[in-house]
Protein backbone atom coordinates (compact mmCIF):
# COMPACT_ATOMS: atom_id res chain seq x y z
CA UNK A 1 0.00 0.00 0.00
CA UNK A 2 1.42 3.05 -1.34
CA UNK A 3 1.97 5.52 1.57
CA UNK A 4 0.49 9.53 1.01
CA UNK A 5 1.98 12.61 2.53
CA UNK A 6 1.30 16.64 1.34
CA UNK A 7 4.81 16.95 1.05
CA UNK A 8 7.80 14.68 0.94
CA UNK A 9 11.39 16.08 1.69
CA UNK A 10 14.41 14.18 0.75
CA UNK A 11 16.69 15.30 3.42
CA UNK A 12 17.19 16.12 7.16
CA UNK A 13 19.39 18.60 6.66
CA UNK A 14 19.46 22.44 6.87
CA UNK A 15 17.25 23.22 3.72
CA UNK A 16 14.54 20.08 4.30
CA UNK A 17 13.83 20.86 7.68
CA UNK A 18 13.23 24.60 7.23
CA UNK A 19 11.20 23.32 4.30
CA UNK A 20 9.40 21.15 6.47
CA UNK A 21 8.65 23.03 9.62
CA UNK A 22 7.16 25.67 6.88
CA UNK A 23 4.57 23.60 5.55
CA UNK A 24 3.74 21.60 8.39
CA UNK A 25 0.88 24.13 9.67
CA UNK A 26 -0.88 23.76 5.53
CA UNK A 27 0.06 19.82 5.86
CA UNK A 28 1.50 16.28 6.64
CA UNK A 29 5.05 16.18 5.89
CA UNK A 30 7.10 12.97 5.18
CA UNK A 31 11.17 13.62 5.98
CA UNK A 32 13.29 10.30 4.53
CA UNK A 33 16.55 10.02 5.75
CA UNK A 34 19.30 7.52 5.22
CA UNK A 35 20.79 6.94 8.31
CA UNK A 36 19.80 8.78 11.95
CA UNK A 37 17.65 12.04 11.33
CA UNK A 38 20.81 14.31 11.88
CA UNK A 39 23.41 12.49 10.24
CA UNK A 40 24.14 15.00 7.06
CA UNK A 41 26.99 17.65 5.89
CA UNK A 42 24.33 20.30 7.73
CA UNK A 43 25.67 18.81 11.12
CA UNK A 44 29.37 19.07 10.17
CA UNK A 45 29.30 22.80 9.09
CA UNK A 46 31.72 24.59 11.46
CA UNK A 47 32.19 27.84 9.60
CA UNK A 48 28.50 29.28 9.85
CA UNK A 49 25.87 31.56 8.06
CA UNK A 50 27.05 34.47 5.73
CA UNK A 51 24.43 37.32 6.20
CA UNK A 52 24.92 41.30 6.28
CA UNK A 53 24.50 41.96 10.17
CA UNK A 54 27.00 44.83 10.80
CA UNK A 55 26.80 48.81 10.29
CA UNK A 56 30.09 48.59 8.09
CA UNK A 57 28.61 46.06 5.97
CA UNK A 58 26.16 46.21 2.78
CA UNK A 59 23.98 44.12 0.95
CA UNK A 60 25.81 46.06 -2.11
CA UNK A 61 29.07 44.51 -0.85
CA UNK A 62 27.94 40.68 0.09
CA UNK A 63 25.95 40.67 -3.30
CA UNK A 64 29.59 41.95 -4.87
CA UNK A 65 31.96 39.51 -3.02
CA UNK A 66 29.36 36.52 -3.91
CA UNK A 67 29.82 37.51 -7.63
CA UNK A 68 33.43 37.95 -7.98
CA UNK A 69 33.85 34.14 -6.08
CA UNK A 70 31.44 32.68 -8.90
CA UNK A 71 33.54 33.99 -11.69
CA UNK A 72 30.87 35.61 -13.67
CA UNK A 73 28.31 32.31 -13.56
CA UNK A 74 26.31 33.67 -11.09
CA UNK A 75 22.32 34.35 -11.32
CA UNK A 76 22.03 38.09 -10.04
CA UNK A 77 18.41 37.49 -9.19
CA UNK A 78 19.61 34.40 -6.80
CA UNK A 79 22.14 36.33 -5.44
CA UNK A 80 20.07 39.00 -4.64
CA UNK A 81 17.62 37.18 -3.13
CA UNK A 82 19.50 35.58 -0.54
CA UNK A 83 21.38 38.30 0.53
CA UNK A 84 18.77 40.46 0.84
CA UNK A 85 16.68 37.95 2.87
CA UNK A 86 19.64 36.23 4.94
CA UNK A 87 19.49 38.81 7.93
CA UNK A 88 15.34 37.99 8.66
CA UNK A 89 15.40 34.14 7.55
CA UNK A 90 18.62 34.17 10.10
CA UNK A 91 16.37 35.79 13.02
CA UNK A 92 13.49 33.28 12.33
CA UNK A 93 16.66 30.71 13.34
CA UNK A 94 17.09 32.38 16.01
CA UNK A 95 13.45 32.49 17.04
CA UNK A 96 13.59 28.89 16.57
CA UNK A 97 15.92 28.57 19.09
CA UNK A 98 19.38 28.42 17.83
CA UNK A 99 22.04 30.15 19.75
CA UNK A 100 24.78 31.75 17.91
CA UNK A 101 28.23 32.79 19.59
CA UNK A 102 27.69 36.24 20.74
CA UNK A 103 29.52 39.53 20.22
CA UNK A 104 31.22 41.99 22.36
CA UNK A 105 28.72 44.08 24.30
CA UNK A 106 26.24 45.90 22.30
CA UNK A 107 26.68 43.30 19.37
CA UNK A 108 24.46 40.38 19.37
CA UNK A 109 26.72 38.08 16.74
CA UNK A 110 30.38 37.42 16.48
CA UNK A 111 30.84 37.89 12.90
CA UNK A 112 34.02 36.09 11.49
CA UNK A 113 35.80 36.25 8.09
CA UNK A 114 36.15 33.90 5.68
CA UNK A 115 37.99 33.98 1.76
CA UNK A 116 36.36 35.95 -0.27
CA UNK A 117 34.44 38.09 2.40
CA UNK A 118 35.66 41.56 2.22
CA UNK A 119 33.92 42.18 6.01
CA UNK A 120 33.27 40.08 9.06
CA UNK A 121 29.83 38.79 7.95
CA UNK A 122 30.20 35.39 9.07
CA UNK A 123 27.47 34.17 11.97
CA UNK A 124 28.63 31.07 13.63
CA UNK A 125 28.44 28.84 16.84
CA UNK A 126 31.74 28.56 17.66
CA UNK A 127 33.62 26.25 15.36
CA UNK A 128 30.03 23.61 15.34
CA UNK A 129 27.34 25.77 13.60
CA UNK A 130 25.48 23.26 11.69
CA UNK A 131 25.40 20.82 14.85
CA UNK A 132 23.88 23.97 16.54
CA UNK A 133 21.51 24.61 14.06
CA UNK A 134 20.83 21.18 13.19
CA UNK A 135 19.68 20.45 16.64
CA UNK A 136 17.58 23.87 16.93
CA UNK A 137 15.73 22.42 13.64
CA UNK A 138 14.85 18.91 14.75
CA UNK A 139 13.67 20.19 18.04
CA UNK A 140 10.79 23.08 16.21
CA UNK A 141 10.13 19.79 13.91
CA UNK A 142 9.48 17.73 17.37
CA UNK A 143 7.05 20.28 18.52
CA UNK A 144 5.11 19.46 15.11
CA UNK A 145 4.22 15.74 16.59
CA UNK A 146 2.35 14.27 13.73
CA UNK A 147 2.51 16.89 10.97
CA UNK A 148 6.46 16.18 10.52
CA UNK A 149 6.87 12.14 10.20
CA UNK A 150 10.72 11.03 10.17
CA UNK A 151 11.20 8.11 8.39
CA UNK A 152 14.80 7.07 9.29
CA UNK A 153 17.12 4.54 7.37
CA UNK A 154 15.00 5.25 4.58
CA UNK A 155 17.22 5.33 1.23
CA UNK A 156 15.43 7.35 -1.83
CA UNK A 157 15.56 4.72 -4.91
CA UNK A 158 13.96 6.42 -7.73
CA UNK A 159 11.43 9.15 -8.51
CA UNK A 160 7.86 8.48 -9.74
CA UNK A 161 6.55 9.91 -12.43
CA UNK A 162 3.59 9.91 -13.45
CA UNK A 163 3.66 9.85 -17.93
CA UNK A 164 -0.30 10.97 -17.86
CA UNK A 165 0.27 14.23 -15.73
CA UNK A 166 2.95 15.32 -18.22
CA UNK A 167 5.80 13.27 -16.56
CA UNK A 168 4.71 14.74 -13.49
CA UNK A 169 6.76 13.92 -10.39
CA UNK A 170 4.09 12.34 -7.79
CA UNK A 171 6.85 10.71 -4.84
CA UNK A 172 9.41 8.05 -4.82
CA UNK A 173 10.73 4.74 -4.43
CA UNK A 174 11.94 4.35 -0.94
CA UNK A 175 14.17 1.37 0.61
CA UNK A 176 13.03 0.30 4.04
CA UNK A 177 15.80 -0.89 6.79
CA UNK A 178 14.06 -4.19 6.12
CA UNK A 179 15.35 -4.64 2.30
CA UNK A 180 11.72 -4.20 1.27
CA UNK A 181 10.90 -1.61 -1.26
CA UNK A 182 7.68 1.23 -0.17
CA UNK A 183 5.97 3.87 -2.35
CA UNK A 184 5.22 6.81 -0.64
CA UNK A 185 3.16 9.28 -2.66
CA UNK A 186 2.87 13.18 -2.67
CA UNK A 187 1.49 16.02 -4.60
CA UNK A 188 5.28 18.03 -3.94
CA UNK A 189 8.70 16.27 -3.85
CA UNK A 190 11.26 17.98 -2.40
CA UNK A 191 15.20 16.84 -2.95
CA UNK A 192 17.20 18.47 -0.15
CA UNK A 193 19.40 15.76 -0.19
CA UNK A 194 22.66 17.77 0.39
CA UNK A 195 26.15 17.13 -1.83
CA UNK A 196 28.70 14.75 -3.74
CA UNK A 197 31.53 14.52 -2.20
CA UNK A 198 31.92 10.81 -1.36
CA UNK A 199 32.38 10.69 -5.12
CA UNK A 200 35.91 11.91 -4.69
CA UNK A 201 38.92 9.54 -2.48
CA UNK A 202 39.14 12.62 -0.12
CA UNK A 203 36.14 14.58 1.26
CA UNK A 204 34.98 16.74 4.22
CA UNK A 205 31.61 15.24 3.74
CA UNK A 206 29.77 12.54 5.83
CA UNK A 207 29.27 9.48 4.40
CA UNK A 208 25.96 10.25 3.46
CA UNK A 209 26.85 12.75 0.51
CA UNK A 210 26.51 10.35 -2.80
CA UNK A 211 24.42 12.76 -4.80
CA UNK A 212 21.27 10.53 -4.55
CA UNK A 213 19.16 13.56 -5.49
CA UNK A 214 21.24 14.76 -8.27
CA UNK A 215 21.16 10.91 -9.68
CA UNK A 216 17.18 10.65 -9.27
CA UNK A 217 16.57 13.46 -10.93
CA UNK A 218 18.42 12.86 -13.80
CA UNK A 219 17.70 10.01 -14.57
CA UNK A 220 13.98 10.98 -14.05
CA UNK A 221 14.93 13.80 -16.86
CA UNK A 222 15.82 16.61 -15.06
CA UNK A 223 17.86 19.03 -16.17
CA UNK A 224 21.47 18.78 -14.18
CA UNK A 225 23.41 22.36 -14.42
CA UNK A 226 27.32 23.25 -13.68
CA UNK A 227 28.32 19.94 -12.09
CA UNK A 228 32.00 20.56 -13.25
CA UNK A 229 32.36 23.02 -10.39
CA UNK A 230 33.11 20.72 -7.04
CA UNK A 231 34.51 22.86 -4.43
CA UNK A 232 37.91 21.37 -3.05
CA UNK A 233 38.07 22.80 0.65
CA UNK A 234 41.79 23.94 0.60
CA UNK A 235 42.11 22.84 4.25
CA UNK A 236 41.10 19.13 5.63
CA UNK A 237 43.46 18.08 8.20
CA UNK A 238 46.21 15.66 7.63
CA UNK A 239 46.11 12.59 9.00
CA UNK A 240 45.55 8.72 8.33
CA UNK A 241 43.09 8.10 10.86
CA UNK A 242 41.07 11.49 10.46
CA UNK A 243 38.95 10.60 7.55
CA UNK A 244 39.75 14.76 6.10
CA UNK A 245 37.82 16.26 9.12
CA UNK A 246 37.06 19.87 7.83
CA UNK A 247 40.04 22.00 9.26
CA UNK A 248 37.56 25.46 9.17
CA UNK A 249 38.37 28.40 7.32
CA UNK A 250 37.38 30.95 10.00
CA UNK A 251 40.86 29.77 11.12
CA UNK A 252 42.45 31.83 8.55
CA UNK A 253 39.41 34.77 9.16
CA UNK A 254 41.06 35.00 12.81
CA UNK A 255 44.80 35.34 11.77
CA UNK A 256 45.79 31.50 10.21
CA UNK A 257 49.05 31.35 7.76
CA UNK A 258 49.50 28.88 5.19
CA UNK A 259 52.99 27.60 5.36
CA UNK A 260 55.34 24.81 3.45
CA UNK A 261 56.90 22.62 5.83
CA UNK A 262 59.95 24.61 4.97
CA UNK A 263 58.12 26.91 7.12
CA UNK A 264 57.84 29.36 4.16
CA UNK A 265 54.23 31.23 3.82
CA UNK A 266 53.43 31.05 0.19
CA UNK A 267 50.13 32.54 -0.67
CA UNK A 268 51.52 36.24 -0.86
CA UNK A 269 52.51 34.86 -4.56
CA UNK A 270 49.15 33.77 -5.63
CA UNK A 271 47.00 36.72 -4.81
CA UNK A 272 46.71 39.95 -3.04
CA UNK A 273 44.34 38.77 -0.24
CA UNK A 274 46.94 35.73 0.91
CA UNK A 275 45.50 33.25 3.05
CA UNK A 276 41.93 35.15 2.49
CA UNK A 277 41.77 34.43 -1.07
CA UNK A 278 38.86 32.94 -2.64
CA UNK A 279 38.76 29.19 -1.81
CA UNK A 280 39.69 28.09 -5.60
CA UNK A 281 43.01 29.82 -5.72
CA UNK A 282 43.49 29.06 -2.14
CA UNK A 283 43.20 25.18 -2.71
CA UNK A 284 44.70 25.41 -6.65
CA UNK A 285 47.92 26.86 -4.57
CA UNK A 286 48.58 24.20 -2.24
CA UNK A 287 48.06 21.94 -5.03
CA UNK A 288 50.95 23.59 -7.26
CA UNK A 289 53.11 23.77 -3.98
CA UNK A 290 52.34 20.03 -3.02
CA UNK A 291 53.53 19.14 -7.06
CA UNK A 292 56.60 21.82 -6.84
CA UNK A 293 57.92 20.41 -3.18
CA UNK A 294 56.73 17.30 -3.72
CA UNK A 295 55.18 16.85 -0.27
CA UNK A 296 52.21 15.15 1.11
CA UNK A 297 51.19 18.78 2.77
CA UNK A 298 51.26 22.19 3.76
CA UNK A 299 50.91 23.25 7.09
CA UNK A 300 48.50 25.94 8.60
CA UNK A 301 49.88 27.90 11.24
CA UNK A 302 47.85 29.08 14.08
CA UNK A 303 50.59 29.59 16.69
CA UNK A 304 50.65 33.27 16.86
CA UNK A 305 47.16 32.87 18.91
CA UNK A 306 46.91 32.13 22.42
CA UNK A 307 46.02 28.81 23.58
CA UNK A 308 42.59 30.29 25.55
CA UNK A 309 41.50 32.05 22.33
CA UNK A 310 41.55 29.17 20.51
CA UNK A 311 40.45 26.80 22.61
CA UNK A 312 36.97 29.31 23.16
CA UNK A 313 37.06 29.61 19.67
CA UNK A 314 37.06 26.62 18.06
CA UNK A 315 36.56 23.35 20.55
CA UNK A 316 35.64 21.25 18.37
CA UNK A 317 38.79 21.25 16.26
CA UNK A 318 41.20 21.84 19.12
CA UNK A 319 40.05 18.45 20.89
CA UNK A 320 40.19 16.61 16.77
CA UNK A 321 44.03 18.10 16.36
CA UNK A 322 44.50 16.76 20.03
CA UNK A 323 43.03 13.21 19.65
CA UNK A 324 45.56 13.00 16.81
CA UNK A 325 48.88 13.99 18.54
CA UNK A 326 48.65 18.04 17.20
CA UNK A 327 48.81 21.09 19.90
CA UNK A 328 47.85 23.54 17.24
CA UNK A 329 48.92 26.32 19.77
CA UNK A 330 52.13 25.06 19.26
CA UNK A 331 52.78 22.96 16.16
CA UNK A 332 51.40 23.91 12.56
CA UNK A 333 48.46 21.68 11.60
CA UNK A 334 48.83 19.78 8.45
CA UNK A 335 46.37 20.13 5.95
CA UNK A 336 45.33 18.77 2.28
CA UNK A 337 42.60 19.91 0.10
CA UNK A 338 39.27 17.58 0.02
CA UNK A 339 36.44 17.50 -2.16
CA UNK A 340 33.80 19.79 -0.13
CA UNK A 341 31.06 21.17 -2.06
CA UNK A 342 29.00 20.87 -5.12
CA UNK A 343 28.43 24.25 -6.91
CA UNK A 344 26.03 22.81 -9.67
CA UNK A 345 23.30 20.61 -9.21
CA UNK A 346 19.39 20.12 -10.10
CA UNK A 347 19.10 23.01 -12.11
CA UNK A 348 15.86 25.02 -10.52
CA UNK A 349 14.17 28.79 -10.55
CA UNK A 350 14.17 31.26 -7.82
CA UNK A 351 11.48 29.21 -6.10
CA UNK A 352 13.13 25.74 -6.14
CA UNK A 353 11.40 24.15 -8.82
CA UNK A 354 13.03 21.63 -11.28
CA UNK A 355 11.69 21.19 -14.78
CA UNK A 356 10.06 18.46 -13.56
CA UNK A 357 6.48 19.26 -12.34
CA UNK A 358 5.49 18.65 -8.64
CA UNK A 359 9.71 18.42 -8.09
CA UNK A 360 11.73 21.00 -6.12
CA UNK A 361 15.04 20.80 -4.87
CA UNK A 362 17.20 22.90 -2.17
CA UNK A 363 19.99 22.98 -0.37
CA UNK A 364 23.20 21.86 -1.88
CA UNK A 365 21.55 19.53 -4.71
CA UNK A 366 19.82 22.41 -6.25
CA UNK A 367 22.11 25.03 -8.56
CA UNK A 368 20.22 27.66 -8.16
CA UNK A 369 22.31 30.18 -9.51
CA UNK A 370 23.58 31.65 -6.18
CA UNK A 371 27.55 29.80 -6.74
CA UNK A 372 28.28 30.16 -10.10
CA UNK A 373 31.42 28.60 -10.95
CA UNK A 374 32.77 28.81 -7.45
CA UNK A 375 30.57 29.22 -3.83
CA UNK A 376 31.53 31.69 -1.20
CA UNK A 377 32.00 30.54 1.90
CA UNK A 378 29.26 30.31 4.26
CA UNK A 379 27.00 31.38 1.32
CA UNK A 380 25.50 27.39 1.61
CA UNK A 381 23.77 27.36 4.49
CA UNK A 382 22.03 30.91 3.87
CA UNK A 383 20.73 29.13 0.33
CA UNK A 384 19.40 26.55 2.27
CA UNK A 385 17.42 28.83 4.45
CA UNK A 386 16.32 31.10 1.60
CA UNK A 387 15.43 28.75 -1.08
CA UNK A 388 13.36 26.36 1.63
CA UNK A 389 11.48 29.44 2.30
CA UNK A 390 10.62 30.40 -1.42
CA UNK A 391 10.03 26.91 -2.20
CA UNK A 392 7.36 26.69 0.84
CA UNK A 393 5.62 29.57 -0.80
CA UNK A 394 5.62 27.32 -4.01
CA UNK A 395 4.61 23.98 -2.62
CA UNK A 396 1.61 25.57 -1.00
CA UNK A 397 0.50 26.68 -4.47
CA UNK A 398 1.14 22.81 -5.67
CA UNK A 399 -0.50 21.06 -2.25
CA UNK A 400 -3.29 23.24 -3.31
CA UNK A 401 -3.99 22.02 -6.78
CA UNK A 402 -2.88 18.19 -6.27
CA UNK A 403 -5.41 15.56 -6.88
CA UNK A 404 -3.95 11.91 -4.98
CA UNK A 405 -1.73 10.14 -7.04
CA UNK A 406 -1.39 6.41 -7.73
CA UNK A 407 1.80 4.32 -8.81
CA UNK A 408 2.95 1.08 -9.69
CA UNK A 409 4.17 -1.00 -6.64
CA UNK A 410 7.83 -1.31 -7.03
CA UNK A 411 8.72 -4.03 -8.96
CA UNK A 412 11.69 -6.34 -8.16
CA UNK A 413 11.70 -8.18 -11.14
CA UNK A 414 14.59 -10.66 -11.32
CA UNK A 415 16.09 -9.37 -8.69
CA UNK A 416 18.07 -11.63 -6.33
CA UNK A 417 20.07 -11.36 -2.97
CA UNK A 418 23.86 -11.13 -4.29
CA UNK A 419 26.30 -12.76 -2.69
CA UNK A 420 29.47 -11.46 -4.18
CA UNK A 421 29.57 -7.21 -2.14
CA UNK A 422 33.22 -7.17 -3.46
CA UNK A 423 31.53 -5.94 -6.71
CA UNK A 424 30.20 -3.02 -4.67
CA UNK A 425 33.20 -2.14 -2.47
CA UNK A 426 35.82 -2.46 -5.40
CA UNK A 427 33.35 -0.11 -7.98
CA UNK A 428 32.83 2.37 -5.63
CA UNK A 429 36.77 2.24 -4.48
CA UNK A 430 37.39 2.65 -8.72
CA UNK A 431 34.99 5.51 -8.92
CA UNK A 432 36.76 7.72 -6.25
CA UNK A 433 40.05 6.94 -7.32
CA UNK A 434 39.38 7.62 -10.83
CA UNK A 435 37.49 10.59 -10.00
CA UNK A 436 40.44 12.07 -7.37
CA UNK A 437 43.04 11.12 -9.72
CA UNK A 438 41.59 12.67 -13.41
CA UNK A 439 38.82 14.89 -12.41
CA UNK A 440 40.39 16.50 -9.21
CA UNK A 441 41.66 20.58 -8.83
CA UNK A 442 43.56 21.05 -11.95
CA UNK A 443 42.33 18.82 -15.66
CA UNK A 444 43.22 18.59 -18.50
CA UNK A 445 41.21 16.64 -21.87
CA UNK A 446 43.23 13.68 -21.99
CA UNK A 447 42.75 12.92 -18.33
CA UNK A 448 38.97 13.60 -18.62
CA UNK A 449 38.40 11.49 -21.56
CA UNK A 450 40.30 8.30 -19.64
CA UNK A 451 37.47 9.13 -16.70
CA UNK A 452 35.04 9.07 -18.91
CA UNK A 453 36.10 5.84 -20.55
CA UNK A 454 36.10 3.89 -17.37
CA UNK A 455 32.91 5.49 -15.91
CA UNK A 456 31.43 4.42 -19.19
CA UNK A 457 32.03 0.83 -18.40
CA UNK A 458 32.14 0.63 -14.78
CA UNK A 459 28.51 2.17 -15.11
CA UNK A 460 27.31 -0.53 -17.79
CA UNK A 461 28.45 -3.32 -15.12
CA UNK A 462 26.76 -1.49 -12.36
CA UNK A 463 23.61 -1.42 -14.38
CA UNK A 464 23.65 -4.68 -14.97
CA UNK A 465 24.47 -6.14 -11.15
CA UNK A 466 21.56 -3.22 -10.21
CA UNK A 467 18.68 -5.13 -12.10
CA UNK A 468 19.69 -8.31 -11.20
CA UNK A 469 20.50 -7.57 -7.60
CA UNK A 470 18.23 -7.47 -4.50
CA UNK A 471 18.37 -3.64 -3.37
CA UNK A 472 20.54 -2.34 -0.32
CA UNK A 473 22.02 0.86 0.49
CA UNK A 474 25.14 0.07 -0.84
CA UNK A 475 24.25 -0.94 -4.01
CA UNK A 476 22.07 2.54 -4.38
CA UNK A 477 24.92 4.97 -3.08
CA UNK A 478 26.89 3.03 -6.08
CA UNK A 479 24.74 3.47 -8.75
CA UNK A 480 23.93 7.11 -7.55
CA UNK A 481 28.00 8.00 -7.55
CA UNK A 482 28.66 5.88 -10.62
CA UNK A 483 25.76 7.84 -11.94
CA UNK A 484 27.44 12.20 -10.44
CA UNK A 485 30.85 11.04 -11.15
CA UNK A 486 29.77 10.44 -14.92
CA UNK A 487 27.76 13.67 -14.72
CA UNK A 488 30.68 15.55 -13.50
CA UNK A 489 33.33 14.47 -16.19
CA UNK A 490 30.70 15.38 -18.74
CA UNK A 491 29.84 18.73 -17.40
CA UNK A 492 33.74 19.11 -17.75
CA UNK A 493 34.61 18.02 -20.62
CA UNK A 494 31.93 19.97 -22.00
CA UNK A 495 33.36 23.42 -20.55
CA UNK A 496 36.29 24.30 -22.92
CA UNK A 497 37.83 27.14 -20.51
CA UNK A 498 38.71 27.51 -17.10
CA UNK A 499 36.90 29.07 -14.84
CA UNK A 500 36.01 29.28 -11.22
CA UNK A 501 36.58 25.64 -9.65
CA UNK A 502 37.13 24.62 -13.30
CA UNK A 503 40.99 24.72 -14.27
CA UNK A 504 42.04 22.30 -17.05
CA UNK A 505 45.45 23.06 -18.50
CA UNK A 506 44.50 22.66 -21.94
CA UNK A 507 42.13 25.59 -21.75
CA UNK A 508 43.81 27.74 -18.94
CA UNK A 509 41.91 31.58 -20.42
CA UNK A 510 38.31 31.68 -19.55
CA UNK A 511 36.42 32.23 -22.46
CA UNK A 512 34.87 35.92 -23.05
CA UNK A 513 30.83 34.60 -22.91
CA UNK A 514 30.05 33.28 -19.30
CA UNK A 515 27.48 29.64 -19.77
CA UNK A 516 25.78 27.03 -17.61
CA UNK A 517 26.81 23.78 -18.54
CA UNK A 518 23.52 21.58 -18.82
CA UNK A 519 22.89 18.12 -19.32
CA UNK A 520 19.49 16.19 -19.27
CA UNK A 521 19.20 12.78 -19.70
CA UNK A 522 16.29 11.68 -23.13
CA UNK A 523 12.97 10.67 -20.71
CA UNK A 524 12.65 8.27 -23.95
CA UNK A 525 15.96 6.41 -23.11
CA UNK A 526 14.51 3.64 -21.41
CA UNK A 527 15.55 2.15 -17.97
CA UNK A 528 18.68 4.13 -16.31
C1 LIG B 1 34.54 26.16 6.68
O1 LIG B 1 34.25 26.21 7.86
O2 LIG B 1 35.65 26.42 6.23
C2 LIG B 1 33.50 25.73 5.72
C3 LIG B 1 32.55 26.80 5.50
C4 LIG B 1 31.89 26.60 4.19
O3 LIG B 1 32.21 25.65 3.49
O4 LIG B 1 31.06 27.43 3.84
Amino acid sequence: MPRHFDALVVGGGIAGLSFALEIAPHGRVAVLTKRSRSEGSTNYAQGGIASVLSEDDTFEAHVEDTLTAGAGLCRREAVELCVRQGPSRLRELVRLGAQFSPGKPGHEFDLTREGGHTRRRIVHAKDMTGREVERALLAACDEQGERIQFFEDHTSVDLILDQRRGRRCVGAYVLRPDGEVDTFLAPVTVLATGGSGKVYLYTTNPDVATGDGVAMAYRAGASIANMEFMQFHPTALFHPEARSFLISESLRGEGGILRLRSGEAFMGRYHPQRDLAPRDIVARAIDAEMKRTGDDYVTLDMTALSRAFLMERFPNIYATCREHGIDMAVQPIPVVPAAHFQCGGVQTDLRGATDLPGLLAIGEVACTGLHGANRLASNSLLEGLVFAHEAARLARELMAEGSLATAPDWDPGRAVTSDESVVVSHNWDEIRRLMWSYVGIVRTDKRLARARRRLELLRDEIRAYYWDTRLTRDLVELRNIADVAWLVVECAARRQESRGLHYTLDHAAASPRAEETLVRRDPRAGAA
